[in-house]
């Protein structure tokens, strides 16, 4: 059984165990279901949380904004300009403050030190929506997703294919080790997750009964893949490094013939989104070859993006209730 987390940060998987884990997944399976008939609850009544970006962001926002709502608390953005964090006040006195008036703060950012900062001074629960090293509550999502389409984790081959040194690599790694799943990574090997960290969940998956894989090759990474799951080939900050991850990338874009080669015709196809799979955005044509996905794949009867953006609103919930409320 998973103890309480009331009071725990959020910051990385890597500092839960694997029951802490699956009791978020059963707890935002069981929000998941109350609204869909429609019960919201106060689980939440009474509290303000705080939502500080640094970068812009539509799931996670949203996510964090509906689910307080939901529950009954008040959610307050606070977006890059509107405050001082960083450039007229450091971080711990922000911290201070925030955690003197909000009962949690969400923090979307660039360097995983603020969040770390924010955690370290505010006295309240500090979640992490994203920093450059990690999106944990993205994995959340993601793998409730997984196990709703195939009912269990462990043993679930989920091969991700793209930058496989960026936040949402580095943790589906460490979530998919500590579920017990077959993670892999199919990526170049100048974007191979740092080998400290690939050695940290081998141990991991040793005792969960997973396994790890980081491969260059297409073929050997997706073989027997009950999903695959991309994402943009630069992160948010690294835009000037787009022409380089094109050249880098060109050959893990996710396409039907990927697909085919996981020789199962049920898996899935994953996304965290936002995503490059049309030349309908600015950047999109911008950069014409920067898919990193084709269209025929994110529309098709395989993709469950949605139903995994869906998801954040869920996992992100349970998140805010099992550290707030118990
Ligand atoms: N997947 C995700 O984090 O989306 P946003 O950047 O829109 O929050
Ligand atoms: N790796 C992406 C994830 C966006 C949700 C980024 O950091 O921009």
């Amino acid at each position: 059984m998973a103890g309480s987390l009331l009071g725990r940060h959020f910051l990385k998987l890597l500092d839960f165990t694997p029951d802490e884990i699956r009791g978020l997944l059963d707890l935002a399976a069981r929000l998941k279901a109350d609204r869909r008939v429609g019960r919201r609850g106060a689980r939440l009544a009474g509290k303000s949380v705080a939502l500080i970006f640094e970068k812009p962001s539509t799931r996670t926002r949203c996510a964090f904004t509906v689910a307080c709502i939901d529950e009954g608390a008040h959610p307050e953005y606070l977006g890059k300009g509107d405050i001082q964090l960083g450039k007229k006040e450091t971080v711990a006195d922000t911290a201070r403050v925030l955690g003197r008036m909000f009962d949690g703060i969400q923090f979307r950012g660039f360097a995983h030190r603020t969040v770390e900062q924010l955690a370290a001074h505010a006295g309240v629960p500090v979640w992490n929506g994203l920093t450059d090293a990690w999106h944990p509550t993205q994995i959340l999502a993601d793998v409730l997703t997984v196990q709703e389409e195939f009912g269990r984790l462990e043993g679930i081959a989920l091969a991700y294919a793209g930058d496989g040194r960026n936040n949402v690599a580095r943790s589906t790694l460490v979530g998919g080790a500590k579920l017990g799943m077959d993670v892999r990574v199919v990526a170049p090997k100048a974007l191979f997750p740092e080998p400290d960290l690939v050695a940290t969940v081998r141990a991991i998956a040793g005792e969960t009964g997973g396994k790890v894989t980081v491969t260059e090759s297409v073929e050997e990474g997706v073989r027997g893949a009950h999903a695959i799951y991309t994402d943009v080939w630069a992160s948010m900050g690294e835009e000037d490094k787009i022409a380089e991850r094109i050249a880098l990338l060109k050959p893990y874009k996710v396409t039907r013939r990927m697909m085919e080669l996981t020789g199962r015709p049920e898996a899935i196809f994953l996304h965290c989104l936002p995503a490059f799979h049309n030349l309908e955005t600015d950047m999109a044509r911008q950069h014409p070859e920067i898919c990193e996905v084709e269209d025929e794949v994110f529309e098709g009867l395989q993709s469950r993006v949605f139903e995994e953006a869906e998801n954040r609103l869920h996992t992100i919930k349970a998140v805010m209730v099992a550290t707030l409320a118990g």
